[in-house]
């Protein structure tokens, strides 16, 4: 059996963790209650229509959970400045020729399955930097997709500003078609997200899984 001597290495901040934890909460909210408004069960009652207020709940939950959402978002992104160098924003953007080397490596591992060796990166490798990037985007298109449709609806001033979306995507159809494909695409991702935490885990044997909880990661001395 190999043994190796390790560093205890601090790599994710109580923001991150919060972040992390906070974000997976509000999309699985999210998913689940745009789910429902997207295809609504028809629940028979016995009581008056008017007293009934279920629909109006998961709505309710939907846009509470989206500014939570939004407003977390927002300090990830704060905090891709004000973090550590692990959390700060140029990781997430592929530019350098070495960045691009180790993605490279990284598919040899998780879909070739052609190597098994740890990926040498401390905080996230290149092209889980690069997945997060995607995410990142497809969370800013949901937020303006989403506070675009609410602006229908509020008079609140974050909503109005992005009124603006509905008539350049072509309508409130259009924009919650969008809206729902977009969710399809976090529901692949946390399953693919999650599968590979668990595989770099085990690969790499450096508490990867755990370092979302505690913060810390474990590498080999050299
Ligand atoms: C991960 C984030 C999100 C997911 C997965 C999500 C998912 C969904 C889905 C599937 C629908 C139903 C669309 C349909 O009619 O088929 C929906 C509706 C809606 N969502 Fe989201 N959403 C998210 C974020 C947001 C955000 C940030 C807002 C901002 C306020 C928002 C506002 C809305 C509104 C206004 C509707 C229409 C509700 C109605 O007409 O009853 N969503 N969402
Ligand atoms: C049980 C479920 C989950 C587990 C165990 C988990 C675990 C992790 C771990 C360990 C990392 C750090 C990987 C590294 O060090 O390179 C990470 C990062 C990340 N995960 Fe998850 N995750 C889960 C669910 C989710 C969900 C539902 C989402 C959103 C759809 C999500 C989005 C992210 C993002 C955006 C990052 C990058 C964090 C940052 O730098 O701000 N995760 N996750």
């Amino acid at each position: 059996m190999h043994t190796a001597t390790l560093n205890r290495v601090y790599v994710w901040q109580i923001p991150v963790r919060l972040y992390h934890w906070l974000n997976g909460a509000c999309v699985t909210a999210l998913a689940i209650t745009g789910y429902i408004i997207g295809s609504p069960p028809a629940l028979q009652s016995g009581s008056e229509a008017s007293f009934g207020y279920w629909f109006g709940t998961v709505r309710f939950i939907h846009f509470t959970a989206a500014f939570l959402f939004f407003f977390n978002f927002m300090f990830r992104i704060y905090w891709g400045f004000a973090g550590n160098k692990y959390a700060q924003w140029r990781n997430f953007i592929l530019h350098r020729k070495e960045q691009f080397q180790e993605a490279v490596e990284v598919l040899k591992v998780d879909i070739l399955q052609a190597k098994s060796k740890p990926i040498d990166s401390i905080g996230h490798n290149s092209l889980a930097s690069f997945t997060y990037f995607i995410t990142f985007i497809a969370f800013l298109f949901q937020c303006i997709t989403g506070f675009g449709m609410y602006a229908a609806m509020s008079d609140a001033i974050l909503p109005n500003l992005f009124a603006w979306i509905v008539p350049l995507m072509g309508g409130d159809f259009a924009v919650r078609q969008w809206h729902h494909l977009t969710m399809w695409f976090f529901i692949i991702f946390s399953m693919v997200h999650v599968y590979l935490v668990f595989y770099h885990d085990y690969v790499e044997g450096r508490g990867v899984l755990s370092s979302m909880g505690g913060g810390w990661k474990f590498i080999e001395k050299k």
